[in-house]
């Protein structure tokens, strides 16, 4: 039995536009994800395209002069060339124009007739050009289309059309659904799902008369076959389905189909199945619907002008750090795999773009290779020494990338992008806490702790290259780069996941390169560049965190009144209102994260007579155990808030170091519930 092929799809993408930050986050998960198989051995098919026989794409061209044909043909390679840009390696890229697909939808559509799965009726409907869907007259809402995200006028359709016996399958697909749990994902989309299949199906009518542009239907060119029957299929072709028998034996079913919310149920998880129960094809293994992208809390259109291109975006981003336009568009990409719960609704904002840069590229993993090649070249002369026996601390982190290594592949598999991110920050946490204790800037002055000193920098550098190979799927330029200034000389291309998970292969000897900042910090306080609402935005970036450290929690909990004012009308506390305030020390006993708020930790705190729950926003420089044992200092008397449904009884104190929380703590162990004065 030939390797299975790990083949995975995107949805292909109707051309009446170019990209926009939104859609783009399909294609970036499902890169991350062949990008990862790969690394693993796996031999993958990971296949992306256009959807190019819609009407809208039709009367796009119509609108602009131009034949459909010259139309698709001049916008696909500008697709594709953002694709190039965000570092999407796709292997195949299918357009449903191609004669490759035509065959491949005739063939499915003279198959279903015959098995009489498809039959000739009038239809008398409700038509929606830009969702390409039919509406039952009960769905229809004031002659406008029912889905919430589009609301645009629908036509009234009456025309003989050929239908797909869909209702036939009701029963079928329930039975599938149920026998197979893990097909469909997350789970409350599935549970929608199912309810829309309970609710009883309706046959789907599968053709529209010709209006000079589709593919015909087979014996009867008056008609052309609906766009959804003909893009589903494109998942097929790409196969090689009726093409190559071989390459389908060992691609098909599909492992995991990533696609939006708005084209999961209807069409992805109930037209699609039973359409391949009709040809007798297996179902594909996993069928994923993500959550929409927003920006500042609006819905992404073309009206809004909030369709951001994300080449623009890495641009901005490139602009304001001075990082490599490369590195920004790595950036761009970690920010939505790490910022949205991927299954979820997400917003997007330039400032939280340029909080996750500061903070968890540059900060904590930009630090971790900077300032350890400087030390190794202050110290070392750049080469990398043989390490000695670890010490606790060193075997602490080394084990943790074992761990965390496998984690990150079990998060993948389950499409949870964002956790497996957290699992590779861990060990980029830890590694800095190293940094920490082991301080090697002491080590240095003390001839004895020489060999120590060496195990110290070894350790940490043969940490940076495992986080290279790991972070390689999100942002291939930047594993790229660090996998440089290491000076490694196997290719990073060979690298496999077992070489990230294996500590210890970073050759004593090798030469690394100068350390230069990959990540270069955006100050956030003096950004004159960019758009002038992206402005506004970058300003706003420094806000949200300074607003966090001194507050419970982020911005959405009403704390602006807590803001300092602006120096010119700033306002002083008479030495009565300073005594209200009551600062104590307290020490963390436990910390776990918030769920559904990644920036959030709950934190239970001693207070010496009492003990006491404080929601912080800190998860993004503190990890839960980071916490527990610290002293910190908080405001003991703020009135307790609820905070994403958590009671939080008081506030901790951080400095705001250009974004990052930096957490207060007494210069000696004190006891807990002293008084700060
Ligand atoms: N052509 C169909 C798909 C056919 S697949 C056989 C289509 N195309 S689309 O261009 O409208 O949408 C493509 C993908 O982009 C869908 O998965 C859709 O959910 C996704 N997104 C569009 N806007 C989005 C956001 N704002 N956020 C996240 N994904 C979004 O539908």
């Amino acid at each position: 039995m030939p390797e299975k092929t790990f083949y995975i799809t995107t949805p292909i993408y109707y051309v009446n536009d170019v990209p926009h930050v939104g859609n783009a986050s399909t294609t970036v998960a499902s890169d991350v994800l062949a990008r990862l198989k790969r690394l693993q051995g796996m031999d993958v098919l990971y296949a992306t395209g256009t959807d190019e026989n819609a009407i809208k794409v039709h009367e796009i061209a119509q609108a602009q002069g131009m034949s459909t044909q010259d139309y698709v043909d001049g916008i696909v390679p500008r697709w594709m060339e953002v694709w190039k840009a965000m570092h999407i390696s796709y292997d195949t890229f299918i357009r449903t124009t191609e004669e490759r697909h035509k065959k491949v939808v005739e063939y499915a559509f003279r198959k279903l007739m015959e098995k009489g799965d498809i039959y000739k009726d009038v239809y008398k409907g409700w038509y929606c050009v830009s969702d390409e869907t039919f509406f039952r007259e009960s769905e229809v809402v004031d002659g406008l289309c029912p889905n919430p995200e589009c609301r645009k006028e629908v036509r009234w359709v009456e025309e003989e059309n050929y239908f797909f016996r869909l209702s036939a399958y009701g029963d079928r697909l329930l039975e599938y659904f149920e026998a197979n749990p893990d097909v469909l994902g997350p789970d409350f989309r599935r549970n929608e799902v199912l309810s829309f299949i309970k609710a009883g199906l309706k046959d789907a009518c599968v053709t529209r008369q010709a209006y000079g542009w589709g593919i015909p239907v087979p014996d009867d060119p008056d008609k052309v076959i609906y766009v959804w029957f003909d893009a589903l299929l494109n998942y097929l072709t790409v196969a090689g389905w009726l093409q190559d028998d071989e390459k389908f034996a060992k691609t098909w079913p599909a492992d995991v189909q990533l696609m939006g919310k708005d084209i999961f149920v209807r069409f992805h998880s109930t037209l699609w199945p039973a359409m391949l129960m009709g040809l007798g094809l297996a179902v594909p293994k996993k069928l994923f619907g993500h959550g929409f992208w927003t920006i500042e809390g609006e819905k992404i259109s073309k009206s809004k002008g909030n369709a951001i291109s994300p080449i623009k975006l890495a641009e901005d981003i490139a602009a304001r750090s001075g990082a490599d336009v490369d590195i920004a568009m790595d950036a761009l990409r970690y920010f939505m795999m790490r910022e949205a719960t991927f299954g979820l609704d997400a917003d997007f904002s330039i400032g939280a773009l340029i909080g996750r840069f500061n903070a968890d590229l540059a900060n904590d993993l930009g630090n971790l290779l900077n300032r350890t090649l400087m030390l190794l070249h202050k110290y070392r002369g750049g080469i990398v020494p043989a390490p000695g026996a670890k010490d606790r601390e060193g075997r602490v982190l080394t084990g943790l990338i074992e761990s965390e290594a496998d984690d990150v592949i079990a998060h993948i598999d389950n499409l949870q992008f964002s956790e497996a991110l957290g699992a590779i920050w861990a060990v980029i946490s830890r590694g800095n806490k190293y940094m920490e204790v082991e301080a090697p800037w002491k080590l240095a002055k003390d001839e004895e702790c020489a060999a120590r000193l060496d195990t110290v920098l070894y350790t940490v550098l043969d940490t940076v290259r495992s986080v290279a190979i790991m972070v390689q799927p999100f942002m291939p330029c930047v594993a790229q780069a660090i996998w440089d200034q290491l000076g490694i000389d196997e290719p990073l291309s060979e690298q496999t996941w077992d070489d990230a998970r294996i500590v210890g292969k970073l050759k004593p000897g090798t030469k690394t390169a100068e350390p230069k900042p990959i990540f270069p910090r955006i100050d956030t306080r003096s950004q004159e560049s960019g758009a002038g609402s992206q402005k506004g935005q970058a300003e706003k970036a420094s806000h949200p965190s300074h607003e966090s450290h001194m507050s419970h929690g982020p911005k959405e909990e009403k704390v602006e009144e807590q803001v300092q004012p602006q120096a010119e009308e700033k306002q002083y506390l008479t030495f009565d209102e300073f005594k209200k305030m009551d600062l104590r020390v307290a020490k963390v006993i436990a910390a776990e994260k918030v769920e559904g708020a990644d920036k959030l930790l709950k934190l239970q705190v001693d207070l010496g007579a009492e003990q006491r729950q404080v929601v912080a926003g800190m998860a993004l420089w503190y990890s839960p155990e980071d916490m527990i044992g610290r002293e910190v200092v908080m405001i003991a008397n703020l009135k307790p808030a609820k905070i994403r449904g958590v009671e939080s009884q008081g506030m901790l104190l951080a400095a705001d170091i250009d974004g990052e929380a930096v957490l207060l703590k007494p210069d000696k162990e004190v006891p807990p519930g002293s008084t700060v004065r």
